[in-house]
């Protein structure tokens, strides 16, 4: 039996897939939508899928930058990014989750070095990877929620 998709088929896009359950609008978020983009979007939340529930994003004739991935990965550790060219995955990869965070948290202390008009960039050491524990590499504060600081 052929598989059924909850989405029509897209011709070129991205698909965001494994997305933890409940965290596809903070997708959107990242990518600009419904702010600054007017891709065609479509999302499914709270999907069965083999490991409990999961929600899928797809955005079409727009492939997504590494800096999107990046923030992604805070969000959705387990995501894959497949990349659709003439109605078939022509790429997948895993988003993965680094060591430091460079330039897209911002750190909660107001009167961090990072958060100065000195033209520090922010800067997160990973302390844990599941769950994401992170703390600021010139003071050492831990945002409380990571989600809400993604610049
Ligand atoms: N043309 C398309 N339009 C829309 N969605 C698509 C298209 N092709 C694949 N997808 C979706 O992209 C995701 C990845 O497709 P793939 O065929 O690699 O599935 P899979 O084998 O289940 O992969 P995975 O192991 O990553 O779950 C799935 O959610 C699938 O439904
Ligand atoms: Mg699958
Ligand atoms: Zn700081």
């Amino acid at each position: 039996m052929k598989k059924e998709l909850k989405i029509p088929r897209i011709k070129n896009g991205t698909v965001i897939d494994h997305i933890t359950a409940g965290n596809a609008i903070k997708v959107l978020h990242i990518l600009g939508i419904p702010k600054t983009s007017t891709f065609v979007v479509s999302v499914a939340m709270n999907v069965k899928s083999r490991m409990g529930k999961k929600d899928i994003v797809k955005v079409e004739n727009r492939e997504i930058d590494p800096k999107e991935v990046d923030k992604i990965a805070l969000i959705a550790p387990k995501a894959t990014i497949n990349i659709i060219r003439d109605y078939e995955v022509a790429e997948k990869y895993l988003v993965k989750l680094p060591d430091e965070i460079i330039g897209i948290v911002s750190c909660s202390n107001p009167t961090c070095v990072s958060n100065s008009r000195e033209p520090v960039k922010s800067r997160f050491k990973v302390i844990c990877k599941d769950p994401l524990r992170i703390i600021c590499y010139y003071c050492e504060r831990e945002p409380e929620d990571i989600s809400e600081r993604i610049i």
